[in-house]
């Protein structure tokens, strides 16, 4: 070769060279590159099919590798109780998790889905996950810095499976208990709601200082993405019925149910999700000054917002009656991503043909797939986009099962101890010739977990790993105390037997949304017999495990002493620890209890406040052991 021919060589290989590393060279792939030139960058080559479907979310039912990749899918969830077996491993989770993301990897950009779930106390629709107790319980324990770490554990717990985003945490304020979802709400109070909004940097991780407000902040590969759901004022709906009709003015709105979502936001939450109810008449779905006007521009969220599931459904009555104007309503008043969850080619064609159409402007559509984007950047999704087996090891392990049953103990609370001050049932003596624990509660894990604990609606029975409060008692109580255990126990047994004392645990099934809804809040028949029967044979100690106060008032006398247990997960050992005096009672309610439903709504601070225990109230045991430290 002549040295010309070896010049041109080099030079057309040095030329090749640059060409191919400029179309490998992509900014949006570029870690070192700000977010915000990251997102620019990509969504400038995306074409509106892939916008699409970046703001689409589907269930993991109807998912698959393939769709994922025909259709750009953004999104995937598990809705309550979708799961790829109720007893799936974490591993299996996050195999399964880990082929949808392939798909969406598969794609010409490569744009990583984000997978959600209802990690809502505990990652509750796996087996073996540690089951947190319900909001109602964390809101009695006015600890802020507790709930950061339940928030850090379930982030562990949801990332074990492969998850990097929950749809948590709830900051309903819920104004009236006949409400179905009470039990997902911290308190009456907002301010305790305020507080309780600490779960989000145990979630996601501490912003820090001075961090712009309003832009999504994750920490890393061990936090999830959060969301503070359901925009705005769910908990104050029209006798409590879901899903309906919150009737207030807007300073009522401002000071009662819009707080907590500024703290939400201070706290870097990196999504929203839009109410199924409805504010003076008008769907939140379909309610463009407050989800626009409001949450985006005066309160500066960068976030994404989401709707619910088929939330843009139920934006027309009957749902689903006219889907085109849903879609139009539901994107043009702000929502970004939209859970469908199931029927997506119905709602990518409708969306499709209403931005052909100009019906909704191009620019809404960016503004939706730019925050999408932005918290897919932050998460570090381009990054790390499939799950690995690192983390299994925290489903479920020792020091959070640790960490709910001191959340358990702190959540109790105790509303009656003795017929009279001079002598007190509790704490129990730990020996006693024979005890007897009886109740449709007291040894059944699904019972005390409630509802969104594998499956949607929960489930009494062995559903997964945990302690009942029967073994509990059994670990707790002297070698020598023989404890008899009966659902229901016969007079006989009643009658035939010198018992020390009972512990009667009755209480709700459990249930979910809708179904839990109830006008008269009586607990079931058969626990009313329970206590009935057993209270006015032997000395007992009455444990309610309940979503939210019920009637108790007709039952009172009998009863010698009254411990309200709310949904404490897995973790009943904590439920003995303070029976049995390993503890003292601390907690104090953060719901007014009601006489009769025909007080409701009532709630602290009313003119008509008469309740039987009030909001604030909780009596106070001392521990019988000593302790080094709690
Ligand atoms: C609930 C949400 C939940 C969603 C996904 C809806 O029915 O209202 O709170 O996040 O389902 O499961
Ligand atoms: C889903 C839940 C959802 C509920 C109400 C159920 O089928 O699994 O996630 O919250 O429907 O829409």
């Amino acid at each position: 070769m002549d040295r010309f021919t070896i010049l041109c060589t080099v030079g057309m290989v040095l030329h090749l060279w640059m060409a191919v590393t400029e179309a490998e060279y992509m900014k949006y792939k570029d870690p070192n590159q700000p977010v915000n030139v990251r997102v620019r960058d990509l969504l400038s080559l995306m074409t509106l099919e892939e916008k699409i479907g970046q703001m689409t979310q589907i269930d993991r039912k109807i998912s698959s590798k393939e769709i994922m990749k025909k259709y750009f899918i953004g999104s995937v969830l598990s809705g309550g109780g979708s799961y790829p077996s109720p007893t799936a491993s974490a591993e299996t989770w996050i195999n399964m998790i880990n082929e949808f993301q392939e798909g969406a990897l598969s794609t010409r950009l490569g744009i990583p889905m984000i997978y959600g779930i209802d990690a809502i106390h505990g990652n509750n629709n796996v087996y073996n996950a540690t089951i947190f107790p319900h909001n109602i319980g964390l809101g009695v324990t006015r600890d802020p810095e507790l709930v950061k770490r339940i928030g850090a554990a379930t982030a562990l717990e949801t990332r074990a499976t492969g998850i990097p985003y929950t749809f948590a945490p709830c900051i309903a304020v819920c104004r009236d208990p006949r409400w179905g979802r009470c039990y997902e709400s911290y308190s009456e109070d907002h301010k305790i709601v305020q507080a309780m909004t600490e779960i989000i940097p145990g979630l996601q991780g501490d912003v820090p200082a001075n961090f712009p407000k309003g832009i999504p902040y994750i920490a890393g590969r061990n936090k999830v993405a959060g969301c503070a759901k359901h925009f705005v004022g769910d908990g104050g709906t029209t006798n409590g019925i879901n899903e309906n009709n919150t009737v207030i003015d807007w300073n009522g709105l401002l000071s009662i149910h819009m707080p907590a979502y500024l703290d939400s936001i201070k706290k870097g939450v990196a999504t929203v999700m839009v109410s199924y109810s409805s504010w003076n008449g008008e769907k939140m779905h379909a309610n463009k000054k407050l989800i626009t006007g409001y949450l985006k521009k005066q309160l500066q969220f960068k976030g994404f917002v989401i709707s619910d599931s088929q939330g843009i459904d139920r934006i027309t009555s009957p749902p689903h009656a006219n889907y085109t104007y849903s879609v139009e309503a539901g994107i043009l008043a702000g929502i970004d991503m939209i859970m469908v969850p199931e029927k997506f080619t119905e709602f990518i064609d409708d969306l499709t043909s209403l931005v052909k159409k100009n019906v909704i402007p191009m620019s809404r559509i960016d503004d939706a797939v730019r925050r999408i984007l932005r918290v897919k950047f932050v998460l570090g999704l381009f990054e790390n986009p499939m799950a690995d087996y690192s983390l299994v090891h925290e489903l479920g392990s020792q020091e959070h099962r640790e960490l709910a049953r001191e959340a358990v103990r702190k959540s109790l609370v105790l509303l009656k101890n003795g017929k009279n001050i001079d002598e007190p049932l509790l704490p129990l003596p730990k020996r006693a010739s024979k005890i007897l624990v009886a109740g449709s509660h007291a040894h059944n894990i699904g019972n005390q977990c409630g509802g969104w604990t594998i499956e949607w609606r929960g489930l009494a029975g062995n559903i997964t790993v945990g302690t009942t409060i029967l073994t509990a008692v059994k670990n707790t109580v002297d070698p020598l105390t023989e404890v008899v255990y009966r659902e229901n126990p016969e007079t006989e047994l009643l009658k035939s037997n010198k018992f020390s004392y009972a512990i009667v645990v009755v209480g709700e099934p459990p249930y979910s949304e809708t179904f839990g809804d109830n006008m008269n809040l009586t607990i079931p028949e058969s626990g009313i017999r329970t206590i009935t029967n057993v209270c006015e044979a032997i000395k007992c100690v009455v444990v309610i495990i309940s979503g939210r106060p019920v009637v108790i008032e007709p039952y009172l006398a009998k009863i010698e002493a009254l411990v309200a247990a709310w949904l404490p997960g897995t973790e009943g050992q904590g439920v003995a620890d303070v029976l049995f005096g390993g503890y003292g009672f601390t907690g104090k309610l953060a719901r007014t209890w009601f006489k009769t439903v025909d007080q409701l709504p009532m709630n602290v601070g009313d003119p008509h406040y008469d309740p039987l225990f009030p909001f604030g109230y909780g009596l106070t045991t001392s521990p019988t052991e000593l302790r080094a430290s709690q």
